[in-house]
């Protein structure tokens, strides 16, 4: 199975899918809306195929989005792994993926959707956070949800430390549900939820 891998910055998850060595996939390319984003060196040193679409050089998110497709669909991927990617998706670019687009969001979803989710379950006392991948659907950090992982939060965290903990989490679940897919074990039903098929 062919992967790509869009990224905005650091990296340590598409670094982290790398890494796990999924039997039977390749990461066709790891593509960046910026040009500086840090994951692209990683990618790059691993001999992994690398391109930047950047977004500034487009008037509109259809631009956007569009160059974005064709750099994607020039690998032909079977999965789309959206490992910290902050650019909201056309609805037209969501729908062109549908089933094969993956997102992991920082937080037990459906609490905590958009940005700074690790401040504000904190602000909010929550005892348990958490972090979710979930296949992408046009609503913003919503769709099937194929794992999460629970974080307990700790007396006396603070938004670095609570983040550190979650990310190790995400690094264990992000490689897992790729592996799933890629198994060919993910499946959605028609009441929109995720079921996973026992491995063979
Ligand atoms: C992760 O916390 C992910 O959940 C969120 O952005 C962060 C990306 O980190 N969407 P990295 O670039 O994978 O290191």
């Amino acid at each position: 199975k062919s992967i790509v891998i869009l990224i905005s910055g650091r990296g340590s998850n598409m670094e982290a899918i790398v890494r796990s060595r999924i039997p039977g996939a390749r990461i066709a390319a790891v593509i960046s809306n910026r040009p500086q984003a840090p994951g692209i060196v990683f990618a790059r040193e691993h001999g992994i195929d690398t391109a930047v679409v950047d977004h500034t050089a487009y008037p509109d998110r259809e631009g956007f989005d569009a160059a974005l497709i064709e750099a994607i669909d020039a690998h032909r991927p079977d999965l789309v792994v959206l490992a910290g990617f902050m650019r909201l998706l056309t609805a037209g670019f969501v729908r062109h993926y549908e089933g094969r687009l993956l997102n992991i969001h920082p937080s037990l979803l459906p609490a905590f959707t958009g940005l700074n989710t690790h401040r504000r379950a904190l602000e909010a006392g929550v005892r348990v956070h958490g972090t979710t991948v979930h296949f992408v659907t046009a609503e913003l950090d919503c769709g099937p949800i194929v794992v999460q992982a629970a974080v307990e939060v700790r007396c006396g965290d603070d938004e670095a430390a609570l983040a550190a903990r979650v990310l190790e989490q995400e690094h264990r679940i992000y490689p897992q549900a790729v592996r799933w897919f890629v198994d060919g074990r993910l499946s959605i039903d028609a009441h929109g939820r995720v079921s996973l098929r026992d491995a063979p």
